[in-house]
């Protein structure tokens, strides 16, 4: 079974790993032992990205390519497979966002936002299966609360992550019997990410953001490095097709918080 959340020589992929969450979960690899590829389109942050990955003592790989392009993702998958053999976890995390009202959205601005999260999503899987370690593997994709609860003007962001919850669920079904668990992870508002600096753009939005959190905090990148971790790790070896919140909460079901409503009995 190996040491509790060791990843000594295992290869992590990390897609959309060149900032933000995914970064923080491939330097959390990194620190774990493994050897780590990183994609993203752009080959300077790709290059920062795997640079400071070296500098934490891993072997690292950055590859550029956009996710909305399978030859170009079967190509980065090949030259890491080339690099650090069969893929032991694989992280598919790419994604695009932005604030607009469904009525003023644009079909390609519609259609770019699936592109990246959801085609982008299958492409990695799909193009990424046979080079997986199996039996063994694990896939961890990383979803957002607004696949399940809906959200005004992110109708093109729900939509995708919504189709990667049921992804999951699928691939977890039909890939199981090779040994290759498939889970997400959907964070709730993680502190210093270019997301919440779109979703939450003025001082006054981070603060109800973070009131509507029932543990009262943003997440940190390390809360979702964490869990990303322990879905990957052999601790976590019945687990498949599940999406896991990272949130404190906030993506409860129900959600309206009662407490200005409240008045203790002894002051009525
Ligand atoms: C309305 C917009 C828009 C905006 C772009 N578009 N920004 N529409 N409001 N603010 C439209 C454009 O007008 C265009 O449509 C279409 O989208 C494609 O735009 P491009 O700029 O050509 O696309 P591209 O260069 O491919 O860039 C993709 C991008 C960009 C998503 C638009 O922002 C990006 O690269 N983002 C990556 C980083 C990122 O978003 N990180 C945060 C992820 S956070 P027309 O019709 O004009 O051609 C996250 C949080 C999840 O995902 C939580 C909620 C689910
Ligand atoms: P981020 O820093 O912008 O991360 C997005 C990553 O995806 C970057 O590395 C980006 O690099 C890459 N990327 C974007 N488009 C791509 C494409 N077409 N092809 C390949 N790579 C692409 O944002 P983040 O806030 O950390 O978000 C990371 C993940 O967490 C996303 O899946 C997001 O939906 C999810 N999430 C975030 C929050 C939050 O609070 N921030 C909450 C819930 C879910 P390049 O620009 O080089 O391509």
């Amino acid at each position: 079974m190996g040491d509790f959340l060791s990843f000594t020589g295992r290869h992590v992929f990390v897609a959309g790993g060149s900032s933000g969450i995914n970064l923080g979960i491939a330097q959390a690899f990194a620190r774990a032992g493994a050897q780590v590829t990183v994609m993203s389109r752009s080959p300077d942050k790709v290059q920062q990205a795997a640079d400071g990955l070296k500098a934490l003592g891993a072997e690292a790989l950055g590859i550029s390519a956009d996710v909305r392009d399978p030859a170009a993702v079967e190509a980065a998958l090949r030259q890491a497979h080339a690099q650090f053999g069969d893929i032991d976890v694989l992280i598919s995390g790419a994604a695009g966002n932005f604030i607009a009202p469904a009525a003023e959205l644009s079909p390609n601005g519609f259609r770019t936002v699936v592109d990246i999260d959801l085609n982008g999503t299958f492409h990695v899987l799909r193009l990424a299966y046979p080079m997986l370690k199996k039996p063994g593997a694990s896939i961890i994709n990383i979803s957002a609360p607004q696949g399940v609860n809906p959200t005004m003007y992110q109708v093109h962001a729900c939509a995708a992550k919504a189709g990667i919850d049921m992804m999951t669920r699928v691939l977890a079904m039909e890939w199981g019997e090779a040994g290759v668990r498939v889970n997400a992870i959907a964070p709730g508002p993680i502190a210093d990410t270019e997301g919440m600096r779109r979703l939450a753009p003025s001082p006054e939005a981070l603060r109800r953001a973070t009131e509507t959190v029932p543990l009262q905090r943003m997440g940190t990148l390390d809360d979702v490095a964490n869990a990303a971790l322990f879905l990957a790790s052999a601790q976590a070896g019945y687990i498949t097709g599940v999406v896991l919140p990272v949130d404190g909460g906030a993506a409860l079901p129900g959600g309206r918080d009662m407490r200005s409503s409240y008045t203790p009995r002894e002051a009525a």
